[in-house]
């Protein structure tokens, strides 16, 4: 059992808000703020997002403040019972800035500097940024730090992109340096000596550019990394001040799921809780089950970046947003689901971008709480005050974590290394995130509980780990595999797993390299199939179909339990069972469809002694369980538009205060919390 605490100190409940822009509306305040109290304390809203991209009004010209507008925020946001988690401006700059200093603006892969205009844009390495970012924030910890709102510091906003500056450059070298210590090592770790590329010092390294460098990958996978670590420098020096002058406030920083340009597994050992941005493409159709396991992926990866700890869902849209091809509206329901799907995964907050809708500029038809009715009775905000009825009743699950015994691995470094490799099917990517994802879905499907973690993490607690498409491995994973599989786990590999190390050099001796003996076999060539093209395998009397890449291995020692049925490679292995000291390694030859994964996965399972939440429900339901010092939470969530039905165990299903148990009727999009 284990129980967290909870992310503001003296708020024992889920959090419920968004993100607040009331300074324009500061003409209209007398009104507009007052109307806003209201509407936000009867919807059951506990904390709002306060100072995100308002430098320019906290700062209207270099070195002169005003804080007196906020003042009144916060005061006004403590009378009323809600905290503030409270920006750091830093995620746009004022115009004054980027007209006075350029360095500040970000430098693209071309060489070109940008104008002022936008957001998420500046020089991470700019000495002028960070001294003006340090001044306000200091200022701000300075003058809050006392203040009964203060709740939590949100740091900048989705930091992201990449600057190719000359300090950037300058501050990669150095980097480099640091990490291969001499010019030979980088040379012989990235190859060099292929079409000529040996450097004779760091001196001569440039980011990869479409008008420079870009085939190596040593220098790509470098420049991930360094662009990673320039994040995590750059938080570390805007929380400076704030964990100095307010060392009790816990620091976030709201991340983007799967955004390919930080590894988050490595920059979330930085935060002291872990919040992210949710904005599922709801279609109001069949698709939905689909869009509902994609947003469990990015819960389950979020909450695993933060090492499983309870986590915020920092935005999400409370009905269409405005930038997605096409913005649904939000079947009645949605909502309801969207919000408390967070919580099933470990959320401790619901909170929606955005409180008020914009008047004016880009975001004015992005969904929002209070729309430009300013109407209690807009359906959005009546679905809002439901969600925030629902959040209180929940107050128990607040704090409570997950035991997961299945961790699937998710790795951003072997995302970017596999996806840059040429081999096999170039066209459209190598499908990293996709393979990942089918294999989590049908394990989330089948109703087991997964943890995601990476390549770094822990394996032990485990008694499953599943490594879709492990292309490169890490220092140090190929001893945790075999550890983990000696002492009893059961390990699934994949098709395209353990070729590369860490630094993308190919393991010699044959694939897969020091995990051969664990795997039990020989990866000798792998086949890319087109999406016309595909190939059979039948297994426990059922045929499935393998498509895209088929890996042509030779057993050594572990046992057939399928072969291929067609090509010259028919009566190749398609799937083997290792046993392996005490432990067992699966070996699936093929990317498959769904069907084979969900069959494939409850006997595995079964294998690993781990048992499912529940015995069994039509499709479209899914289920997660939270345990924590209140008890045991089951959350069942269909994910459909259409009645569903499920086997349940006998649980007090929080939000109906009743007693169910067995076969159970949910109606569309309907979420129970049962305690069981
Ligand atoms: C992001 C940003 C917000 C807002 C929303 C709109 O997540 O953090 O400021 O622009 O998108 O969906
Ligand atoms: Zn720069």
């Amino acid at each position: 059992m284990a129980q967290y605490p909870y992310i503001m100190k003296d708020m024992p409940v889920l959090l419920h808000g968004g993100d607040y822009n009331p300074e324009q509306w500061i003409r209209e305040k007398d009104v507009i703020w007052k109307q806003d109290m209201e509407m936000a304390v009867e919807a059951g809203i506990n904390t709002l997002s306060v100072g995100i991209f308002a430098w320019s009004m906290l700062e209207p010209k270099e070195g002169q403040y005003d804080f007196s507008w906020l003042d009144e925020v916060m005061e006004m946001l403590a009378k009323n019972g809600i905290k503030a988690v409270l920006a750091t401006p830093s995620g746009a700059r004022p115009p004054w800035m980027a007209e006075k200093y350029p360095e500040v603006l970000r430098v693209d892969e071309k060489g070109n500097r940008h104008l002022f205009g936008g957001r998420h844009n500046h020089c991470l390495t700019s000495p002028v940024y960070r001294e003006k970012v340090r001044a306000i924030n200091t200022l701000l910890a300075q003058r809050y730090k006392n203040h009964p709102a203060l709740g939590l510091w949100h740091v900048s906003n989705e930091y992201g992109g990449e600057c190719h500056c000359e300090l950037c450059q300058q501050k990669f070298r150095e980097w480099l340096k640091a990490r291969y210590g001499t010019i030979d090592k980088l040379n012989d770790d990235w190859w060099n000596t292929f079409w000529a590329h040996r450097y004779t010092s760091f001196e001569e390294i440039h980011s990869p550019s479409p008008l420079g460098e870009n085939t190596s990958h040593g220098l790509k996978l470098a420049w991930k990394r360094f662009t990673t670590q320039q994040f995590i420098d750059f938080y570390e020096w805007e929380i400076a001040p704030l964990k100095e002058i307010t060392p009790d406030i816990p620091c976030t920083a709201n991340l983007m799921h799967i955004y390919d340009g930080i590894d988050y597994f490595t920059f979330a050992k930085h935060l002291d809780v872990v919040s992210w941005d949710n904005y599922p493409f709801w279609t109001g159709d069949a698709r939905d089950r689909d869009v509902v396991l994609l947003s469990a992926f990015k819960h389950d990866l979020m909450r695993g970046t933060g090492g499983q700890k309870p986590f915020m869902l920092m935005e999400s849209s409370p009905s269409a947003p405005n930038w997605q091809p096409i913005n649904r509206l939000r079947r009645p329901g949605v909502l309801m689901l969207q919000g408390l799907q967070a919580v099933a995964h470990g959320s401790d907050t619901v909170q929606y971008f955005q409180f008020r809708k914009s008047r004016g500029s880009s975001e004015k038809f992005h969904g929002a709480v209070i729309s430009h009715d300013c109407s209690k009775e807009n359906r959005i905000y009546k679905e809002v005050c439901d969600v925030g009825e629902a959040l209180k009743t929940l107050a128990p699950v607040t704090g409570s974590g997950t035991e997961n015994r299945i961790a699937l691995i998710y790795d951003w470094e072997n995302k970017w290394i596999l996806e840059d490799a040429q081999f096999g099917r170039n066209e459209g990517g190598k499908g990293y995130t996709e393979t990942v994802l089918s294999h989590y879905s049908a394990l989330l499907q089948d109703h087991f509980g997964v943890d995601v973690i990476d390549e770094n993490g822990d394996l032990s607690p485990y008694s499953m780990v599943c490594g879709p498409m492990t292309y490169m491995l890490r220092d140090g994973f190929a001893e945790k595999v075999e550890a983990f599989v000696q002492n009893g786990g059961v390990y699934v590999a994949t098709y395209v797993s353990s070729w590369v190390n860490e630094e993308d050099l190919c393991f010699m001796g044959g694939f897969p390299g020091p995990l051969r003996k664990v795997f039990g076999l020989w990866d000798e060539e792998t086949d890319a199939l087109d999406d016309t093209q595909h190939n059979a395998f039948t297994w426990n009397g059922k045929t499935y179909k393998a498509k895209d890449f088929c890996a042509l291995v030779h057993a050594e020692g572990a046992k057939v339990l399928s072969e291929y049925e067609e090509n010259f490679y028919a009566s190749y292995p398609a799937l083997t069972e290792n046993a392996y000291g005490e432990g067992t390694c699966y070996y699936i030859a093929a990317r498959t469809d769904e069907d084979f994964l969900m069959d494939f996965y409850k006997t595995a399972a079964q294998k690993a002694g781990v048992v499912p939440n529940i015995p069994a429900s039509e499709n479209g339901v899914l289920t997660t369980k939270r345990i924590g010092e209140n008890g045991t939470f089951l959350f069942v969530m269909n994910s459909l538009p259409e009645e569903k039905e499920a086997e349940l165990p006998e649980g007090f299903e929080l939000l109906s205060g009743k007693t169910i148990k067995g076969e159970t009727k949910l109606s569309p999009y309907q979420v129970l919390v049962l305690k069981i």
